[in-house]
């Protein structure tokens, strides 16, 4: 058993999930939201802080401030109050209040970017008052999670070969993608170690990341209104892009299991199963899929009707969970 004196010391890296019950795919989702930050980002909250102070830009009195639609922000709380460093935290309107009200608990200033902006949405918008706080206070040091290599090199040390030691046999990898940290890092890692391991993106659509048109999206976690610089496309084997009316179903299907997940794992479980569906050629293929965080976040979103309704349009779960076809689906 663990014994922890900081928090983010701990985090479950073993736990997956056997969805061929819920699914009836075969399917493992591995479970990154069982630590104090409730997800996969505090691998990269740690990466990026631990870059930082190793090159010596964060030190004693620094302030981080980074722009997060919540889980970045949530985990780098987290590490600021334990490391006690201040944090500032810029996010948009699509981060849950819970999320929002959690890095206050935590001691963090968080600014809420209300206008998106015309190139690049609330991304771009977010990007902009972050260069504008650093070039006002020197002590303010951005870990910027959109550039920085450590936010990939957190998944290349320890995510990747974490399933690659667990599934000996593995044959898909789906990973969705937001800054495309998680996926950069796990893409390079297997090109390098197992190569016959295909890497599959799951993205949103309405996110640019993979060159489709920038289009609304409310569920935070994955897409992007502005290209990710760390993404090296010759690196994924195929991309999915799945709508996000189709993640709401697949959260609502998983939770009829019993499993609360949140919204981007609905997004990579529905690329996933319909990938699979596709590729399905009679063999069993061994898949994994990557679940960041869990459900209770999405409360007043992913999983309240009345938001459900008025964001999708009415009767969307009360008719069937199945989601549509597939939405796209392009070898890079
Ligand atoms: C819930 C959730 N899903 C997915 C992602 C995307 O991960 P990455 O930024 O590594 O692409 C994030 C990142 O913020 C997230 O919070």
């Amino acid at each position: 058993m663990p014994i922890i004196s900081a928090p983010h010391e701990y985090h479950e890296e073993d736990l997956y999930v056997d969805l061929a019950g819920v699914l009836g795919t075969s399917l493992y989702l591995k479970c990154e939201g069982l630590n104090f930050a409730g997800s996969i980002k505090l691998k990269t909250a740690r990466s990026l802080v631990e870059a930082a102070e190793a090159s010596g830009v964060l030190g004693p009195g620094g302030i981080i401030v980074e722009s997060s639609s919540g889980n970045l922000g949530v985990a780098l709380s987290i590490i600021a109050a334990s490391k006690g460093y201040g944090f500032l935290c810029v996010t948009d309107p699509r981060c849950n209040d819970s999320t929002r009200q959690l890095m206050a608990a935590l001691g963090t200033e968080v600014h809420t970017v209300r206008e998106p902006a015309a190139d690049g949405g609330y991304l771009g918008a977010r990007l902009r008052y972050v260069e504008q706080l650093c070039a006002l206070d020197s002590r303010y040091v951005w870990l910027n999670q959109y550039t920085s290599p450590a936010n990939a090199d957190a998944h290349y040390r320890w995510t990747a070969p974490a399933i690659a030691a667990r599934f000996t046999d593995l044959d898909v990898l789906f990973v969705g993608a937001g800054t495309t940290g998680t996926l950069m890092g796990c893409a390079r890692y297997f090109k390098e170690h197992r190569p016959g391991v295909t890497v599959v993106a799951v993205d949103a659509v309405g996110s640019v990341t993979f060159g489709g048109p920038a289009l609304p999206r409310m569920i935070p976690g994955l897409g992007a209104g502005v290209r990710p610089p760390l993404l090296d496309a010759s690196y994924v084997d195929d991309v999915v892009h799945v709508d996000e009316a189709d993640t709401v179903k697949a959260c609502h299907r998983l939770a009829r299991g019993g499993f609360l997940f949140g919204g981007s794992t609905g997004t990579v479980i529905s690329g996933a199963t319909r990938w699979l569906a596709q590729a399905g050629d009679g063999r069993d293929i061994v898949a994994v899929a990557i679940a960041p965080d869990l459900g209770e976040r999405y409360l007043d979103s992913v999983y309240c009707p009345d938001w459900v309704e008025k964001t999708y349009g009415p009767d969307m779960l009360t008719t069937n969970l199945e989601e549509s076809p597939l939405i796209s689906m392009s070898v890079v």
